[in-house]
């Protein structure tokens, strides 16, 4: 009875995995860029294919060197390769969610990206960049990865690099917005090599690392402006970028975005902040996630070639990696909301009905899933068709919209679920607080951002989105309070 029952369980799983890469899908993929002749043409289905999966190794915790155990590093030199993804292994969903978790942490990079392994054991690294470190004394942005006996190697740029939060008491959150402050430690790092070696030549590799933000279809390209930077300016640059934000590929290094929360982007019907890339089930959200982190590099926009044609990565997740992930991004579940739904949250969820917040950030996702042109765009006649678009406007900074390889002229209607664990807010996380969101004292030329200033440090104004703005005060105080209780 009971081997009955266990095959039952087993046979009760039979996982559906999606063709990660096939043309047709790929092709309906995204919504246009604002200029539809240079939207991205990514490789074919035939070229994906023939990039080999990456092999995923059993990976161990990166400590804060004063909270390391003993001996960890020899430890770890004993320790024999495991590959720790294995789908002959998978019977029941649970296993498909949990080796989901080893996907999203492993590693894609073994090179210094935001860091390196010397940084991480250098315990002023911490203190200079401000990288947390978690309640047991890890840092849950990287991973010890052993490829090879004997050799201990720092892994990064999995998915939990960016879209891991730890929180004031230490607790780890898994896909709440990410708070690695990645680009102040990349800006660290250029100073170090600017000091210790060449400053010329670490110039001119930030230089070429940021022509892959350029987009020379248009005439006055701000992402040009690179080229003329001081390394002092650049590094000042990535010094600007707070934790939560960060210029992933294809974003910008100017107007960098906001981390989104992966909790809870199964209910969401358009990903990034441009609503790039539409989400119509699991597989989108497998080609979403294979796109991001080793395709884009390969992408050509309209007549133009990759800057560089062997840019991408080397290897690529399997479809089943891709489809374990997802499974695991699904389940993710925000920590527990210490904040109360009390008298004065009630009266703040009446001023949300009463000011209209609900058309667009409409409950129970507190999203309408809907796309906003933004200031200066016009969405073609057959885009009413094609995709969820609201006439009206926020006014909100359009350069992200529409000065980045992401730009499809649209902000989509974020959730506001979770707004209590993090931050910083808007599209380019300018704004540190919800205080600071309903100030009306953003909209001032004179305004210092209190999240993402500015590549340059000057004052800016944070417009549009005025919902709110002309609240008394009282009000406000109870429409926060009522926000961070979703
Ligand atoms: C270098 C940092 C970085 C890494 C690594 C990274 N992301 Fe992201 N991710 C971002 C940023 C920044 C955005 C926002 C982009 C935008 O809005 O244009 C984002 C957006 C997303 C979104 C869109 C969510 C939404 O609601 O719009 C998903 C889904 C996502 N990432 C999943 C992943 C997965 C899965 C991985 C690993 C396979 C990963 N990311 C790796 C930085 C990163
Ligand atoms: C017409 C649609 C619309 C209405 C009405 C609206 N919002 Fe928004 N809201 C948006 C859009 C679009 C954004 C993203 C803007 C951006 O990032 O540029 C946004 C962003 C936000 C954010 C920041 C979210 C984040 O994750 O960074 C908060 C908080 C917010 N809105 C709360 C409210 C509240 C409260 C109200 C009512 C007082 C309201 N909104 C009314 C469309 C709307």
């Amino acid at each position: 009875m009971k081997a009955l029952a266990v095959l039952l369980a087993v046979s009760a799983f039979q996982p559906k995995i999606p063709q990660t890469w096939k043309n047709s899908d790929v092709e309906a993929l995204e919504v246009p860029l604002a200029n539809p002749k240079y939207s991205p043409i990514h490789i074919s289905e035939g070229t994906y294919y023939r990039i080999p999966v990456r092999i995923i190794y059993k990976s161990y915790p990166v400590y804060h060197p004063s909270r390391e155990p003993a001996g960890y590093i020899e430890w770890l030199k004993q320790q024999e390769p495991e590959i720790a993804f294995d789908p002959s292994r998978l019977h029941t969903r649970e296993d498909w969610v949990k080796v989901g978790e080893v996907v999203f942490n492993a590693p894609t990079s073994y090179g210094p990206v935001f860091f390196s392994a010397v940084n991480l054991r250098d315990p002023s690294f911490f203190e200079k960049t401000g990288m947390p470190v978690a309640k047991d004394g890890t840092v849950p942005f990287a991973r010890w990865v052993i490829r090879r006996k004997g050799e201990v190697e720092l892994g990064s740029m999995g998915c939990n690099t960016c879209h891991t939060r730890v929180m004031t008491d230490g607790a780890v959150v898994p896909g709440a917005q990410g708070n690695n402050p990645g680009d102040r430690e990349g800006a660290s790092m250029l100073r170090g090599a600017a000091k210790a070696g060449d400053p010329f030549k670490v110039l001119e590799r930030i230089r070429a690392f940021t022509r892959q933000f350029e987009m020379p279809w248009l005439s006055d390209d701000p992402n040009r402006r690179a080229q003329v930077m001081s390394l002092d300016e650049l590094v000042a640059a990535g010094e600007e970028i707070p934790p939560g934000v960060t210029a992933r590929s294809n974003t910008s290094m100017l107007v960098p975005p906001q981390i989104p929360d992966l909790i809870g982007v199964e209910e969401r019907r358009y990903l990034d902040h441009t609503g790039l890339v539409r989400h119509r089930g699991i597989g989108d959200l497998m080609r979403y996630s294979s796109l991001v982190q080793d395709m884009a590099g390969l992408d050509r926009y309209g007549d133009l070639q990759p800057p560089k044609p062997d840019a991408g990565h080397a290897a690529r997740y399997s479809d089943e990696q891709l489809y374990a992930l997802v499974l695991y991004l699904y389940s993710l579940q925000p920590p527990p909301n210490p904040n109360l739904f009390d008298a004065v949250a009630a009266r703040g969820k009446k001023i949300f009905e009463r000011e209209g917040c609900g058309q667009c950030h409409t409950p129970p996702f507190y999203t309408n899933n809907k796309l906003i042109p933004v200031d200066g765009f016009e969405p073609p006649a057959d885009h009413k068709q094609r995709f969820d678009i609201m006439a009206t406007r926020v006014g909100t900074d359009s350069r992200y919209a529409l000065e980045t390889h992401k730009g499809t002229g649209y902000y989509r209607v974020p959730s506001l679920k979770g707004l209590w664990y993090r931050g910083p807010f808007e599209h380019n996380g300018s704004v540190a607080t919800l205080e600071d969101w309903f100030d009306s004292a953003r909209l001032r030329d004179d305004y210092v951002p209190t999240g993402f200033k500015g590549y340059d440090g000057r004052t800016r104004s944070v417009k549009g989105h005025r919902f709110g703005l002309d609240l008394s005060a009282k009000k406000k105080k109870a429409l926060i309070a009522f926000l961070k209780t979703l």
